[in-house]
């Protein structure tokens, strides 16, 4: 796998650290073009590739990269709860781990990022004794960023699977933006070989009963080859259940709030 690894302290000091047997790394949203020098190295290098990946064309090159490579996908079933499903994937690869190999394993967009079996590997596989990294890779909202020009430092920016936040109803700030994930399994467990919409109405409603009706969100879809233009489509949050396609939504915000200019004069930001 990828050479040394080192440690840096803040004095400038670097001390070598084990080599990791178990890498996970992200794909990247498009075919290829968006994984990363060190991922690539991590791929190219491991004993045996598991991968987990959506864009079509991914699965067949990766193969190409590490003979020994192994498609995770092959563990969803239409009806299995995917909890089940990702338990399935991380005992795949701690089996290949026991066997002492290298593992690398690889997710698409960034592998950290809404991605349950690769949080539960890296956990699962360190409390077993093994040196495990995941590394950064390039995520859906990384794309969201640049193709809709949103700057989350702008305004603040909140993110959240769809379910959970109907679920649960966290207390959501409309002066920030907001980003819901999964809408393609919106309210269920299991696998959906299809994207789902069946609920969508009810997320229309409580999205509308805090930015209202005709506030106007932004399905999106990132695109999975270079030269592809993303799918972007602006639609008025009560017309949300008729959208078609729609993975992820970002919600800009409503308001702005005043500033605090008790806390401008307190920071010397002001005068008194
Ligand atoms: C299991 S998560 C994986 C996220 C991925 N690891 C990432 O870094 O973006 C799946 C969710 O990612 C989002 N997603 C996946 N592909 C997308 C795309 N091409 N454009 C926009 N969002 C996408 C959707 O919200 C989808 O429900």
């Amino acid at each position: 796998m990828r050479g040394t690894r080192l440690s840096q302290s803040p004095g400038g000091g670097v001390t070598e650290l084990p080599p990791a047997v178990l890498t996970v790394v992200g794909t990247g949203m498009k075919l290829v073009s968006q994984l990363t020098a060190e991922a690539r190295e991590a791929i190219r290098d491991a004993d045996v590739l598991l991968h987990a990946t959506q864009t079509p064309g991914m699965g067949e090159w990766l193969a190409r990269m590490n003979a020994r490579s192994v498609d995770l996908t092959q563990y969803y079933e239409p009806g299995r709860d995917r909890w089940v499903t990702y338990r399935m994937m991380v005992d795949r690869a701690l089996a290949e781990l026991d066997g002492g190999r290298r593992v690398c394993a690889a997710f698409y967009g960034h592998a950290g990022v809404y991605v349950t079996p690769s949080h539960d590997l890296i956990r699962r596989a360190r409390s077993a004794g093994y040196v495990s990294e995941m590394l950064p890779g390039i995520s859906a909202e990384d794309c969201l960023f640049a193709d809709l020009g949103v700057d989350p430092g702008r305004h603040g920016w909140q993110s959240y699977d769809a379910t959970p936040f109907l679920v649960y109803r966290p207390d959501f700030d409309t002066s920030a933006g907001l980003v819901l994930w999964q809408l393609d399994a919106l309210g269920h467990r299991d696998y959906q070989p299809r994207h789902e919409r069946s609920n969508y109405e009810i997320l229309s409603r409580v999205l509308g009963e805090r930015y209202g009706a005709d506030h106007v969100v932004t399905g999106y879809h990132a695109a999975q080859y270079p030269g592809v233009e993303p799918l972007i489509a602006e639609i008025e949050i009560a017309d949300l259940a008729a959208h078609e396609g729609m993975s992820t939504l970002y919600v800009p915000p409503n308001m702005q709030r005043p500033a605090d200019r008790d806390m401008l004069r307190e920071l010397g930001l002001i005068e008194s």
